[in-house]
């Protein structure tokens, strides 16, 4: 089943605390942004990327798309102020009805076998989203009070891709902006149109580099990978 996908890959990284957008720190001998871009430029079934950078960084990184051979950027766009932003300018300039997915370029450890059920399930149902167990009680606090521990069976941990109709995804993004919502994924502006959103399970090794320690995590993914 063939699929689009947007990359937002337009952050400033500052939780990563590097001084530079996190995408461009090497891992493994190359950059983040590279090595997810290589899971969809492989896959057969991907047809273009979309691509939200910062008009900064768009130098370097066209520079290493061809150091790498990355030949399916269809379009880069600018980056908005929040991560919701961004792909909503990547979505405006998606073409076509097919499925969309969108994943955020610091999760480099994204498989192609999860990619397939992910894709299958947002063409049937419409949306659906990559998600693991928590393994963490989570609680609610009023400041350092808790007043409530949540049943953890039914809690997920939601990681991107999310997939959808590429209809769907505009509707949300629209209405989100019209009624100025602001979400922390995309799925989040599907819900609220009332559509259902599917979990299709997701993988533990599928991380979003994001505070330091993220990185040794990292190497040790690549490292049993290669193994
Ligand atoms: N992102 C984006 N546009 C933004 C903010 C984030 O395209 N305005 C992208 C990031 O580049 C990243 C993904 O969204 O690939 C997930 O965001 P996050 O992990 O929060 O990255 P940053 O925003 O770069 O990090 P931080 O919040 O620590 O600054
Ligand atoms: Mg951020």
């Amino acid at each position: 089943m063939d699929y689009q996908v947007i990359l937002p890959a337009a952050g400033q990284g500052k939780r990563m605390g590097a001084g530079k957008n996190k995408l461009l720190l090497v891992i493994g001998e190359i950059p983040v942004f590279i090595h997810t871009l290589r899971v969809f430029e492989n896959d057969s079934e991907c047809t273009g990327i979309y691509l939200a950078i910062n008009p900064q960084d768009e130098e370097e990184m066209r520079v290493l798309l061809k150091e790498h051979n990355i030949t399916k950027v269809i379009e880069m766009v600018p980056g908005g102020e929040e991560r919701q932003h961004s792909v909503y300018n990547a979505v405006k300039a998606v073409a076509g009805e097919g499925i969309v997915l969108v994943h955020d370029a610091a999760r480099p450890f994204i498989s192609q076998d999860l990619l397939r059920p992910l894709v299958k399930m947002a063409e049937e149902k419409g949306a659906a989203v990559l998600a693991v167990p928590l393994k963490d009680t989570v609680k609610k606090a009023d400041g350092n009070l808790i007043t409530e521990t949540l049943e953890r069976s039914c809690l997920w941990a939601v990681q991107t891709p999310q997939a959808f109709r590429i209809p769907v995804l505009l509707e949300a993004h629209q209405k989100a902006e019209v009624e100025r919502f602001l979400g922390t994924d995309d799925a989040s502006l599907v819900e609220r149109l009332g559509k259902e959103v599917v979990i299709v399970e997701g993988s533990y090794d599928n991380i979003k580099l994001t505070t330091p320690e993220d990185l040794y995590f990292a190497e040790a993914i690549i490292k049993k990978t290669k193994n």
